[in-house]
């Protein structure tokens, strides 16, 4: 069954969805112009080369179930530039996973084996059924992400191969954490008493969606990132995500 407003009475030129949508649109090429010659030997110190074989791993499967997540939200979607915008998350998911995987396959020969980690999220999804709730996990999972991404580029440095990679998936993420606080903005807007599902949904799954400690110590290893200015930057992340969705007009 279609799960979309009636086609003909739908009118969706000025909605928030679609300009962010317009925005994606424009960047649909991002990773035509990389170079995979580069995997063999990328332009990373020679003591991360494992490190960034094993979280391009961990990140391709990671992007699997956010493409499939992204599908089974644009499934259940009613609203017509919500729904375009999700098909368009699904086709930025695919290449996420398609890109990390490919680098791991180029770099190392294989992907290494991170299903423990694809494991907990996917046990999280589907205990999960109502779309806000399935959107709210993803897109918050989705922020959290951008602090990652932002520290891998730069303990990789911007000209090796993977940091390209997660630089260009930093920027679609980043636009669907924008997609994902303007949907919520808005039906906080609508009914102000929302924001109890908000604060107790992310509440009651804070072990699975906030970056654990011992994440968080991992990332500080690698990244040489003092541990406590790490830990500030990620809940300083966290916390704008729903300050920004509750925060006054
Ligand atoms: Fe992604
Ligand atoms: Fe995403």
């Amino acid at each position: 069954m279609l799960n979309c407003t009636k086609i003909c009475d739908v009118s969706f030129l000025e909605d928030t969805h679609y300009q962010t949508y317009l925005k994606g649109k424009s960047q649909a090429l991002w990773d035509s112009g990389l170079d995979w010659s580069m995997a063999s030997d990328d332009l990373v110190p020679e003591h991360l080369k494992c490190l960034a074989v094993d979280i391009a791993s961990m990140s391709a499967h990671v992007e699997v179930l956010g493409m499939q997540n992204a599908a089974e939200l644009l499934a259940k979607c009613e609203d017509f530039s919500l729904k375009i915008g999700l098909g368009q998350a699904v086709n930025d998911e695919a290449r996420h996973a398609e890109l990390f995987a490919k680098y791991a396959l180029l770099a190392n020969g294989a992907i290494s084996d991170c299903s423990k980690t694809q494991e907990l999220y996917d046990n999280h999804f589907d205990s999960l059924s109502e779309f806000d709730e399935i959107f709210l996990s993803h897109v918050f999972l989705e922020n959290g992400a951008l602090e990652q991404f932002n520290i891998f580029i730069s303990t990789f440095g911007e000209d090796s191969l993977i940091g390209q990679i997660y630089k260009g998936a930093l920027q679609d993420e980043a636009r669907h954490v924008q997609m994902g606080i303007n949907y919520f903005r808005q039906k906080v807007q609508q009914q102000s008493s929302y924001r109890d599902f908000l604060v107790t949904h992310l509440n009651t799954y804070q072990s699975v969606l906030h970056v654990n400690e011992s994440a968080i110590r991992w990332l500080s290893e690698f990244s040489r990132i003092d541990l406590e200015l790490l830990s500030q930057r990620i809940e300083k992340r966290q916390a704008s995500f729903i300050n920004k969705i509750l925060a006054e007009v």
